[in-house]
């Protein structure tokens, strides 16, 4: 283990004692996330808010930096003996080595008591959170990686129409340039150039092809010609962003609402700093699911765990926290301010903007896709983003960069 990730350990093991603690006044239970953009961060107040108002009391444990800072110290501070009351992660296989060594709660009874079974849509949200037929987590939303983010002030300033797909979008580029705006923010980080990668995969290779790569993990079609052109836009896209230096997710979103970049790929969560900003979706920025060419999303995005408690009270608290996480009123609040879609159709979800609308039209219809969350390992998952950050950030040919990932695919748990 690193001095770091001991120091960090050794400084939060202080905090947790105080932290998960059974009192008069209520319980005090800590919540880790990696919430922590300005969107982010007013959609997990909704949760805090509704754990306080029942008279216990949410003690926020936000680990900056995103999922691949974060996830690491909160499975490590899980496995190494200091856990928190609670956790997000996202559900699909992220959690199964921790299931494995009985370190998260069984939540079956909870799930049982609330009907989970009935109630959560699309049902495999809920077999992501089961092993064994038992249920480890509670999911809190859908959030998909398939979109882009369009500037209208970018548009304008450049004096072109917003396009309405990834092609069109890939056309206004020189003009974009020749107007001073970078056409593409992209954020340095592998699992950002990953989601861009993915995205730009499915509107060009399409949906036989990426489903036969992630869902089948078919390497005869990730050498193939459909693979070759998505590789070539991949590379196309690469030359948009050279001249992104940023890191952080939600500053590449900030240059999209400032007007500095004309687009982003990223998940519905840039939805989430949009609404912070103030900006109005069809007025300000326009969003295109499955980049405009396949409206279809991946059922990605969040779910809470409960590590193993010893105290009674404590674990009452857990399964209480959980039963609130997927009520009808915490699932509008927070995912409204998310920019991700609930768990559960039986709400009213009619307060959503354009984007949200659109993300309900193509659940409602069907056209859902698992996530690589659930399609792959986390081993895969970070081959594959230590790939793209290696490919976005060189001269790496597409040839070479297909080679390498029809390999990690063939290898592929
Ligand atoms: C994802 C998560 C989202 C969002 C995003 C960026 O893993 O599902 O809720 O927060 O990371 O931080």
């Amino acid at each position: 283990m690193s001095k770091t990730l001991k120091s960090l350990l050794v400084g939060t093991a202080l905090t947790v004692a105080a932290a998960t603690a059974a009192t008069a006044e209520g319980v005090k239970l800590e919540v880790t996330h990696w919430w922590t953009s300005g969107g982010e961060a007013a959609a997990v107040s909704k949760f805090a808010e509704a754990w306080n108002a029942t008279g216990n009391v949410w003690v926020d444990g936000a680990i900056a930096g995103a999922g691949g800072v974060a996830r690491p110290i909160i499975i490590s501070r899980i496995l190494g003996g200091d856990p928190m009351a609670a956790t997000q992660l996202n559900h699909g296989r992220q959690a199964e080595e921790l299931i494995e060594a009985g370190l998260l709660l069984d939540l079956t009874d909870v799930a049982e008591a609330g009907g989970w079974a009935d109630i959560v849509n699309p049902p495999s949200l809920l077999n992501a959170c089961t092993l064994d037929g038992k249920i480890y987590c509670v999911p809190v939303n859908i959030h998909s990686a398939q979109w882009i983010w369009l500037s209208h002030a970018a548009y304008e300033k450049a004096g072109l129409d917003v396009p309405t797909n990834w092609h069109d979008y890939v056309a206004t580029a020189g003009a974009l340039e020749a107007a001073g705006t970078l056409p593409l923010a992209m954020g340095q980080q592998g699992w950002q150039q990953n989601i861009a990668f993915g995205a730009i995969t499915l509107a060009v290779a399409g949906l036989e092809a990426w489903t036969e790569v992630n869902v089948n993990k078919n390497a005869d079609v990730a050498r193939g010609p459909e693979y070759t052109a998505a590789f070539e836009a991949v590379a196309a896209a690469r030359a948009l962003a050279a001249g992104s230096s940023v890191q952080d997710w939600n500053l590449a979103t900030n240059m999209v609402i400032t007007g500095e970049a004309g687009a982003q790929i990223m998940g519905d969560w840039a939805q989430g700093e949009f609404a912070i900003a103030g900006k109005v979706e069809g007025k300000d920025y326009s969003c295109l699911p499955g980049l405009g060419l396949n409206a279809v999303l991946d059922t990605g995005g969040d779910a809470f765990y409960f590590p193993v408690n010893d105290d009674p009270a404590i674990t009452a608290a857990q399964k209480e926290l959980a039963a609130l996480l997927i009520s009808p009123e915490a699932q509008v609040s927070f995912n409204l301010a998310k920019g991700s879609l609930p768990v559960r159709g039986d709400i009213d979800m009619s307060a959503a903007n354009g984007c949200m609308q659109k993300g309900l039209g193509i659940l409602a219809d069907g056209g859902v896709l698992p996530s690589s969350d659930i399609s792959f390992s986390q081993d895969t998952t970070i081959q594959i983003e230590d790939l793209m950050a290696q490919f976005w950030s060189s001269d790496m040919s597409a040839a070479d960069a297909q080679a390498a990932y029809a390999k990690l695919i063939e290898d592929a748990d």
